[in-house]
């Protein structure tokens, strides 16, 4: 067995992170970004993925991709039993097309329909059940070995990932995502509703951190970052800064 290559320094962030760090060299390079919903992790996921030229994996969209599939068959998705004895009949893939990741579930593209509230409510709910998670680990395992990958979720550092060369934990204040989901609607002129924004937020924090498998939490070894008070750019410097002195030991 090759030996890593191991350097060990110290970095101090401007998100008063102070934290050991070890570039290891392997296969292939993965970057896990965990938290919760509304924080800009898919945003900054992509675009970071884009600066590195690495493949940026949401696992979100496989959860939403798996909900979508009960709710259009309109399947109680509150039944566990249900769920999990359907669940091992889809077949679920991604895809990438001019580097966007699309989602096929039993040979239809579904990308398009997987955006909605009621789908990410509904992939809050699916996503607590041990079978569903089962489902889809080794699939992003497996993404993730062959690949330089930038992987989104809730428990990629955690559970998907835990040997990340890289680990962040993107959150903010539930105000400030609440906000930021009320801009995005109006800027397309949907209909919006702060405070049934802010409680949807809160429910979907509760139950993505409290379900008993893999629940939403920081990893050890995560970087934490809190964006409230960041614009994209600023926090995609941050992150770019955390690649070169944690993965390039620059
Ligand atoms: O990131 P998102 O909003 O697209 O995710 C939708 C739901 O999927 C989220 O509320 C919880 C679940 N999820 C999960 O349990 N584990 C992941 N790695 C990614 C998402």
């Amino acid at each position: 067995m090759l030996l890593p290559e191991v350097s060990i320094f110290r970095l101090h962030g401007r998100l008063d992170i102070l934290q050991e760090s070890v570039c290891v060299n392997k296969m292939s390079i993965n970057i896990a970004i965990d938290g919760p919903a509304g924080a800009g992790k898919s945003t900054l996921a992509k675009e970071f993925a884009k600066r590195l030229q690495y493949i940026y994996v949401d696992t979100g969209a496989m959860y939403r991709g798996i909900a979508y599939y009960f709710l259009k068959n309109q399947m109680d998705v509150t039944n566990q039993t249900l769920i999990c004895n359907q669940c091992t009949s889809i077949e679920l893939r991604i895809q990438y097309e001019d580097g966007i990741q699309h989602v096929i579930c039993n040979e239809e593209d579904i990308t398009n329909f997987i955006r909605t509230e009621e789908v990410g409510n509904a992939a809050s709910i699916v996503s607590s059940y041990p079978c569903v998670r089962q489902h889809l680990l080794d699939m992003q395992k497996k993404i993730a070995r062959e690949s330089d990958v930038i992987m989104d979720g809730r428990d990629i550092g955690t559970c998907v990932l835990p040997n990340a060369q890289l680990k962040i934990y993107l959150t903010a204040s539930v105000e400030c995502r609440a906000q930021r989901r009320f801009d995005e609607l109006k800027s397309k002129m949907e209909q919006a509703d702060y405070d049934k924004i802010y409680n949807e937020i809160m429910d979907r924090d509760y139950r993505d951190m409290n379900r008993a498998t893999a629940p939403l939490k920081r990893a050890e070894d995560a970087f934490l970052v809190d964006s409230s008070e960041m614009n994209i750019e600023e926090v995609l410097d941050y992150f770019m800064k955390l690649y070169k002195d944690v993965i390039l030991c620059a």
